[in-house]
């Protein structure tokens, strides 16, 4: 069986490891993939959104499944290309992926289905949106409809701020056409939880719960990022909380995709913010979160490649679907000055006996040696019977790969910690 999975980051290199244990694989190709995953897979140089290009390499190499990893790829019918020349993939197609590509979509879903979600308006031209932040209630949420690399969303503080966000996305374009339409919405307060889900638009099998850490520096201060680290489960995701979340949004949105002829099948992500009028929905992505993979495949004692497989012959009901009662911790290690400026090409040393997995986001591979090539270079992960000695022993590791120019969160899972003590 000769897979290829789509993307070069952690989240696909935690995919990778995750389907070698699967003794049916015999080859993984990563598309592109890096210098770290060629460790684990054979990395061709094809982009993530050369939708051509994967569909002749496919092709070419006679892949029997492959598995599309990024919004990008999905969003731009990467699916739907492969299976018209009869390659079987895991993940959404073009028409369900929306609900990750057009915030504008998934908004109004969200209404129309009575789906807990923030209130909000939609704008496609500056004026009338200029004029409703005058009388908004502050601080107020302005996001891009479109895909804008995770940073088309703007927690306005001031109307100064907010005045200053819907000029710079609708009129200056700073996120190009995703900005033609914009939503404006109520700012929620409480815990944030990621959950990943299964689904075949039949069946919803959510994964174990997770938690992020978006901003840059200690604290939850500093710049948004791509994520820092994560931790898995999140303590804020109570049984309560969960089987209100599968009665009021998991399953609704499921049969809401139904309803609409566009049936989700893949790994739905559902971004929750756990609000004191219950868990509402803060963005849906169309994909495995990063780097809440890293932490959330660790944990799966079932077999991956047989889910996914699954997943897209719309059996999933079918299948178990296991997770370990432990916990897990992924510490990111990033380029010092990420997400802003950062330099890159300093060589990373990874010890043999390291007791931890090591996922790759950024690297390449220059004369066998591992260069640091990406804002965010590595994800160290380690899992354990407790929350507390996944982080002490992420810690640990962390403290014995070395880079130049590394830096990392210091802080990752010590809220998480702080809540499972009250
Ligand atoms: P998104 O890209 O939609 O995940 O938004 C990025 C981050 O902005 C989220 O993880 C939240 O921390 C924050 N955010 C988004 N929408 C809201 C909202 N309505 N209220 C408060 N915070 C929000
Ligand atoms: N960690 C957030 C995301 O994958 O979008």
């Amino acid at each position: 069986m000769k897979l290829m999975v789509i993307g070069g980051g952690g989240r696909e290199h935690a995919i990778i490891r995750k389907l070698r244990e699967n003794p049916e694989i015999t080859h993984i190709y990563a598309l592109p993939g890096n210098g770290g995953i060629a460790a684990d897979a054979e990395c061709i140089p094809v982009g993530a959104r050369d939708i051509d290009g994967i569909v002749a390499f496919a092709q070419d190499n006679w892949i029997d499944f492959a598995v599309v990893a990024p919004d990008d790829p999905l969003v731009l019918g990467a699916v739907d290309a492969l299976e018209k020349v009869g390659i079987p993939c895991f993940g959404p197609r073009a028409s369900a992926a929306i609900i990750e590509g057009s915030k504008v979509f998934s908004k109004n879903l969200m209404k129309k289905y009575g789906i807990p979600t923030a209130e909000y308006e939609v704008f496609d031209n500056a004026e009338a949106a200029l004029e409703y932040i005058e009388s908004a209630p502050i601080p107020t949420v302005i996001k891009a409809d479109g895909l804008a690399l995770g940073k088309g969303v703007i927690i306005a503080t001031t109307r100064d701020e907010a005045r200053e966000a819907v000029k710079s996305i609708m009129e200056d374009k700073v996120f190009g056409a995703s900005g033609n339409s914009i939503v404006i919405e109520e700012f929620l307060e409480g815990p944030e939880v990621s959950v990943l889900s299964f689904t075949d638009g039949k069946t919803m099998i959510p994964m174990v719960s997770s938690m992020d850490h978006k901003r840059a520096l200690d604290g939850d201060c500093g710049l948004n990022t791509g994520g820092m680290g994560t931790v898995a489960p999140n303590p804020y995701y109570t049984a309560d909380v969960a089987a209100e979340c599968m009665e009021k949004i998991f399953l609704p949105t499921m049969e809401a995709m139904n309803s609409e002829g566009r049936t989700f099948k893949g790994c739905l992500y559902f971004g929750l913010m756990i609000t004191k009028d219950g868990p509402k929905v803060i963005e849906y992505n169309c994909r495995f979160g990063d780097p809440e993979t890293q932490v959330v495949l660790p944990l799966l004692e079932s077999d991956l490649f047989t889910v996914m497989k699954a997943v897209s012959e719309e059996r999933l009901g079918e299948v178990e679907v296991k997770f370990s009662s432990g916990a897990a911790c992924c510490v990111v290690m990033a380029s010092n000055g990420y997400p802003a400026k950062y330099d890159t090409g300093f060589e990373i040393k990874i010890p043999a006996d390291i007791d931890a997995e090591v996922f790759v986001a950024g690297a390449k591979l220059s004369e066998e040696r591992l260069l640091t090539s990406g804002g965010r270079v590595l994800g160290v992960v380690k899992t354990a019977d407790t929350l507390a000695e996944a982080v002490d022993g992420a810690y640990r590791a962390v403290d014995k790969v070395g880079f130049d120019n590394a830096f990392c969160r210091r802080d990752i899972g010590a809220r998480a910690l702080a809540a499972l003590k009250n």
